[in-house]
């Protein structure tokens, strides 16, 4: 399978970094492969609504999402990590989730879906938020609900990593580390294979 994974987070070595990287270690790559995108090191323009992807489902902003439109559609399983910022998600991810309008064009309006490769599609949340409300949590996940179901990916986890605040301190929460693994290797299962295969 292809996963892609994405990492919202501007701190480097901060919580999603640390519990992105702890997590995709359940993936063996010597079957799969992974692609990881950590967006803020990326040249990502906000959407200008310009209309331009409504007849064609491109988008006409030449940058970094060029890949990512790619990766998004030849993904098998897609991961977004993203701290919690005022209550969803962090900017970085928010610029590259709106950027999709051009599959939510492609999907809603010219009526084509990205299609399956054999393994399903589904996806996987990870969020921390430095408070222990979950209101926040709930907002981002509704956020990256729309996102996923645009891009084909009618199912996904969410794991929620709550109170978690300083830099580093999820390493202080193993549980959490352990439920985010856990998560992903059940990302992996083949839920269209048959009994055996
Ligand atoms: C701009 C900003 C907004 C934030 N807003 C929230 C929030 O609404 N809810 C929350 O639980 N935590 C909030 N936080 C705290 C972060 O979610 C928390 O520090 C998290 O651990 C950061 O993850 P990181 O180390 O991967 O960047 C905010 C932090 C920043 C910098």
């Amino acid at each position: 399978m292809r996963i892609v994974a994405f990492n919202g987070s501007p701190r480097i070595n901060g919580n999603i970094d640390i519990l992105l990287s702890e997590s995709l270690k359940e993936i063996d790559l010597s079957v799969h492969e992974v692609i990881r995108y950590d967006l803020n090191k990326m040249k990502i323009t906000p959407c200008q609504d310009c209309g331009g992807c409504d007849k064609t489902g491109k988008c006409i902003i030449d940058d970094d999402m060029g890949k990512i439109y790619d990766a998004i559609r030849f993904a098998d399983r897609v991961i977004v990590a993203t701290p919690i910022f005022f209550f969803s998600v962090s900017a970085q991810t928010k610029a590259m989730i709106d950027r999709c309008q051009a599959l939510w064009c492609e999907r809603y309006l010219l009526k084509r879906d990205i299609s399956d490769r054999g393994f399903g599609r589904k996806g996987l949340l990870l969020l921390v938020g430095g408070m222990k409300k979950e209101i926040g949590a709930n907002c981002a996940d509704a956020c990256v609900k729309a996102f996923f179901r645009t891009i084909s990916v009618p199912k996904h986890e969410t794991v929620n990593c709550l109170g978690v605040d300083e830099k580093g301190a999820i390493l202080k929460h193993p549980d959490y580390i352990y439920m985010a693994r856990n998560a992903v290797k059940r990302l992996l299962l083949n839920n269209n294979a048959r009994e055996g295969s």
